[in-house]
């Protein structure tokens, strides 16, 4: 890992600053089957996978999003914490934290992504917040981390406003797209 191009104005923020810092109408909560039309709606869309993890289907259905809720219903709930992003109680996107193992097992991993048609309306952020408060109150983890594409500036962004500190680059870290590309380690420890 390499610190150079990285930076980042934000450092650790506390659990009690991070509850204040949320302000939008946005909420975060369990998944329900019911969501599988939305969620579907939402994530059916390339300019969101692009910036994903493989392993996702494309056209990706309501059937998808089903067995999806299904399995994060049926999650251990120590270890997953998966929500839906709400607007006015439209699910507009999701959010997860995953608890890694052995060693790292008080760290966790976060992915998210909001609708095409919510960006650039502070949601993500706002959620980000949200979904690091409930694990940093609700559980022992202590480090929560991303890893965005080096070129999604939108997600590193989002980290940084959410109070994640840039640690460095993972150069070479992923095979996306026919393109090796760089990666960015973002993480926020509980004080
Ligand atoms: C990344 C993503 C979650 C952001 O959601 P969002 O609700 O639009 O995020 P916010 O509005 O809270 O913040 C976005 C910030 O990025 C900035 N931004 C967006 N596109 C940008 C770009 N191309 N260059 C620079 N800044 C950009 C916005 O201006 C905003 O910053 P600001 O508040 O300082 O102006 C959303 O674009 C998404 O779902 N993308 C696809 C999936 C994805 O990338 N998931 C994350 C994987 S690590």
């Amino acid at each position: 890992m390499v610190k150079e191009k990285c930076q980042s104005d934000y450092s650790n923020v506390s659990v009690q600053e991070l509850r204040k810092e949320i302000k939008m109408d946005i909420k975060i909560r369990e998944w329900k089957i019911e969501d599988k039309s939305e969620l579907a709606g939402n994530l059916n869309n390339m300019n969101i996978l692009n910036n994903l993890r493989d392993g996702l289907p494309y056209p990706y259905t309501e059937a998808d999003a089903e067995e999806f809720i299904r399995a994060m219903l049926s999650a251990d709930k120590d270890n997953t914490f998966a929500f839906a992003i709400t607007l006015d109680d439209k699910v507009i996107g999701s959010i997860g934290v995953f608890r890694q193992e052995n060693i790292h097992y008080r760290t966790a991993e976060m992915g998210y992504y909001i609708g095409e048609k919510y960006w650039g309306n502070g949601y993500m952020t706002e959620a980000v917040k949200m979904a690091c408060y409930y694990v940093f109150e609700n559980t022992d983890i202590i480090r929560i981390y991303a890893e965005p594409f080096a070129y999604n500036t939108a997600s590193c962004r989002v980290l940084e406003k959410a109070g994640f500190v840039c640690e460095g680059i993972l150069k070479s870290n992923a095979y996306k797209n026919g393109n090796i590309v760089d990666m960015k380690m973002y993480a926020i420890v509980k004080q």
